[in-house]
Formats: C-alpha cells, structure tokens, sequence
C-alpha cells in the first residue's frame, strides 16, 4: 500500500531531516516494504535514498524563472525530487488554484515522468447539496488529467474533513472509492483526518490503496504505526 505523509507548513529542516531518519529506520528495522512517501515544506527538501521518497508539496510548471516565491523543477532536481503532489485542497481553496493552472502543473511534471499523488474532494456545500452534485463537482476536477497516466496517484480528501477530525463513514469511503475507480485504476488513497485510531479501518476497505495523513503524520511514531498496520493487512 502507500502510504503519505503531507507535513504541510510544519517542522524547520533539521525536524524534518529528524523526522524522515526515524521513519527510514523504522523501515529498515521492520523490514518494511510498504511504499511510504513524505512531502516535506519546500524550504526542508532533502536528497535522499533509501526506503521512503521524498516529494514536493507543490511546484510551479516550468524549470525556473520570474516567479517569485515559487520553486519549480531546476530547485527539485537539485535534491532529485521526481514525486509531486498537485491538487491539494489547500492549493485549491486557500491559494486558488484554478483546475487549469493544476492541469498545467500536471502535464508539466507528467512529460518529466514525475510521481503525481493527485488530490480530489468536495467542500461540505457540495457533499450536502446530495451524492450526484457531489460526484460532478469531484468529476470537473478529472477534466484535463491524464487518468491513465503509469505513475498516478489518486488521493481521495473531502475538505470538510482535512485537519477538522471529522470523516466519512467507512461505508461512504467505500462507495465513493468505488465509484472513483471507475475513472481511474491508478492507486486510490484515502485522505482527511486520518489517525492511528481510525487508520487501520480505513485501510481495510475495498479499493483503498493507501493513505494520506497530514496532522496527525506529525507524530513520527504514529505515522509509523499506520506504516505498519498497512504492513500487517497485506497478504
Ligand atoms: P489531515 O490532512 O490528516 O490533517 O486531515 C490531510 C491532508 O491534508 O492531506
């Protein structure tokens, strides 16, 4: 399974750099063979090789240039970053990002053969004003994704339920997984909320390939422990 580790605006370099050393130990400890990747704040990328890859939080789509505050590809080749994360709920809603500014940051790090955990889900209004609603407002945010695409990565998150400790019932997580396979069979993960409590349930359900954790991802040691349940549940 994979398993995501979305560190946001937190930790300096030296936390992070702390952080990814004890999860890469504990990789090795267990023998773990989970696919574990951590999207550490621009500023704390790191070079790294071994079990977990690093990835980018978000990137502009060129090699560099006039952007200011931005970093784009020639700032993650330097550390050999080739996974992306596009289409946060953040990027969406707290720095609006249009679908067509994400589409472009998509095929940009697509042509380079990056690893893209791309990321969907509705706000309340749009799960409250009913499933079909729903469903179309998910789907605009597939239009101009290469669905296909070898080294995709779907992550599921409903923003109402990123950062708040509210979640769908596993019964919806399924039926809305289901239905999200039927656009794309690239991995699917389940993100918003996740915690060592409820991990392990999550994990379980059909057409779940993963997770993706933010808050609670913090806490290497917890983030560790979902590792290892996913460890557990494979045959
Ligand atoms: P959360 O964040 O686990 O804190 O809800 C998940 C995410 O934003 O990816």
């Amino acid at each position: 399974m994979i398993i995501a580790a979305n560190l946001k605006t937190n930790f300096t370099r030296s936390k992070t750099q702390a952080y990814i050393t004890e999860i890469e130990n504990f990789l090795i400890k267990k023998a773990n063979t989970q696919k574990v990747l951590v999207f550490p704040v621009a500023s704390s990328l790191i070079k790294h090789t071994g079990k977990l890859t690093i990835g980018a939080q978000n990137a502009h789509p060129a090699f560099n240039g006039a952007f200011t505050g931005e970093i784009a590809q020639e700032q993650l080749d330097e550390f050999e970053i080739k996974t992306i994360l596009i289409g946060h709920s953040e990027r969406r809603h707290i720095f609006g990002e249009t679908q067509e500014e994400i589409v472009k940051k998509f095929n940009y790090y697509k042509d380079l053969l990056y690893k893209i955990v791309y990321c969907v889900g509705e706000p309340l209004d749009k799960r409250e004003a009913g499933h079909d609603k729903m469903m179309s407002y998910i789907s605009k945010q597939y239009e101009g994704i290469d669905t296909s695409y070898k080294k995709l990565i779907i992550a599921y998150e409903p923003v109402w339920a990123i950062g708040t400790g509210l979640t769908p019932t596993l019964k919806d997580i399924e039926f809305i997984h289901k239905e999200l396979k039927e656009k794309s069979l690239a991995p699917l993960l389940y993100g918003g909320s996740i915690k060592v409590t409820n991990a392990k349930e999550v994990l379980e359900l059909k057409n779940v390939d993963g997770i993706l954790v933010g808050s609670a991802a913090l806490y290497a040691k917890h983030f560790c422990t979902m590792i290892q349940f996913a460890q557990d549940l494979e045959k």
